[in-house]
């Protein structure tokens, strides 16, 4: 489908250029429904063709579908930003194409191409631009779904496939805002295993966070970090991002092997950090690490960089020297603190004997 064909069939979409009225401060991340959705169906042969662009809204599967029944399906995250001059920018969309289509391959499902990705992802924020956050209130998301909604009973690959994306106005996905996240290690729990799909993005492996998430938040975390489930001693990855380790100015994480998401932030964090000299290790981290790291943080598109304040293993909270204060209303008056040092000058002019 050409550009040019799908913009006429929606006549005036691309100039709603005045940006929604909504309460841009407390946006957070939850859906908010825009106008537009882009749908596209695989024809016979496994290839896509004669996608389009509908109202938002429900769609219609089989009861039987593929993904409705045995979970074929894969989704992306990627977020498009308002700048000064009013144009919009997308962040490194192909590359989401080629992780679609690398997940697809272990899904057996066919996928777009990547030029028909990137040209649905550019129609689908074209007419959706007037919920484009305004600059620093936040970014559009883009949901890029693939999945299995042909019908089929046993266990096989769906005979027909739908990719379809929508967007919501997205601020920050943590409620902590930008201010440090607490995290929990799992130990019983495992988001997935070797020659399993944690490395792409099914979908299963999001449902299959979701009771260790919410025992965390129960206990007051702010989200789950998993270890691999063969040792159960080296760190994967947050319900939703990346982790990356600072010592001693080396920056380290997670090797991608097949049970880590390979993370576009994650890889866009390395590229930056070797570009400004820094030594970034891809290797295994062991949980031990995270005691005496100086830094933890986390990765991704939903999350972007999030800082990391405290982490809870087997019991033991790295931060829990902190005194109890609420540190959420600091100001800049005096805290009366423990220890303060003291010397004095002897008749010699002399100092010693401070303490
Ligand atoms: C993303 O960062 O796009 C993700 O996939 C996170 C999502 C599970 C909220």
């Amino acid at each position: 489908m050409s550009k040019e064909a799908s913009l006429k069939g929606f006549g005036g979409f691309g100039e709603a250029s005045d940006i929604i009225d909504l309460n841009w401060e407390n946006i957070g991340f939850g859906l908010v429904p825009t106008d537009y959705m882009y749908i596209m169906k695989s024809s016979e042969d496994g290839t896509f063709a004669k996608g389009e662009l509908q109202r938002f809204g429900p769609i219609e599967l089989n009861p039987a579908s593929g993904v409705l029944n045995y979970g074929q399906g894969l989704f992306e995250g990627l977020k498009a930003y308002r700048k000064e001059d009013g144009s919009i920018l997308l962040f490194r969309p192909e590359e989401n194409a080629l992780r679609m289509r690398m997940g697809a391959e272990r899904m057996c499902m066919p996928a777009p191409t990547i030029e028909q990705f990137m040209d649905a992802v550019k129609l689908t924020v074209l007419a959706n631009k007037r919920w484009v956050p305004p600059i620093g209130k936040g970014s559009l998301y883009i949901r890029p779904l693939l999945m299995g909604s042909g019908a089929v009973l046993g266990v096989a690959p769906a005979p027909e496939y739908t990719f379809l994306i929508f967007v919501s106005p997205v601020g920050n996905y943590f409620k902590e805002g930008l201010a440090p996240i607490n995290l929990i290690v799992e130990n019983d729990f495992h988001r997935a295993t070797p020659g399993g799909t944690g490395g792409v993005k099914n979908i299963g492996n999001y449902a299959s966070v979701l009771k260790a998430q919410k025992l965390a938040k129960e206990k007051g975390y702010s989200d789950v970090l998993y270890l691999d489930s063969v040792h159960k001693k080296y760190l994967e990855e947050v319900s939703s991002c990346n982790i990356f380790v600072v010592k001693d100015k080396i920056i380290s994480t997670p090797a991608t092997r097949g049970t880590i998401l390979p993370g576009i932030t994650r890889k866009s964090i390395i590229d930056v950090a070797r570009g400004l000299g820094y030594q970034v290790e891809e290797r295994l981290v062991s949980v031990e690490e995270l005691v005496d790291a100086n830094e933890v943080f986390c990765t991704g598109t939903a999350v972007v960089v999030s800082p990391v304040g405290s982490v809870t293993y087997l019991g033991n909270r790295s931060d829990e020297d902190n005194a109890d204060i609420n540190w959420d209303d600091l100001g800049f008056g005096l805290v009366p603190t423990d220890y303060m040092y003291v010397m004095k000058c002897s008749e010699a002019d002399t100092f010693s004997f401070g303490e």
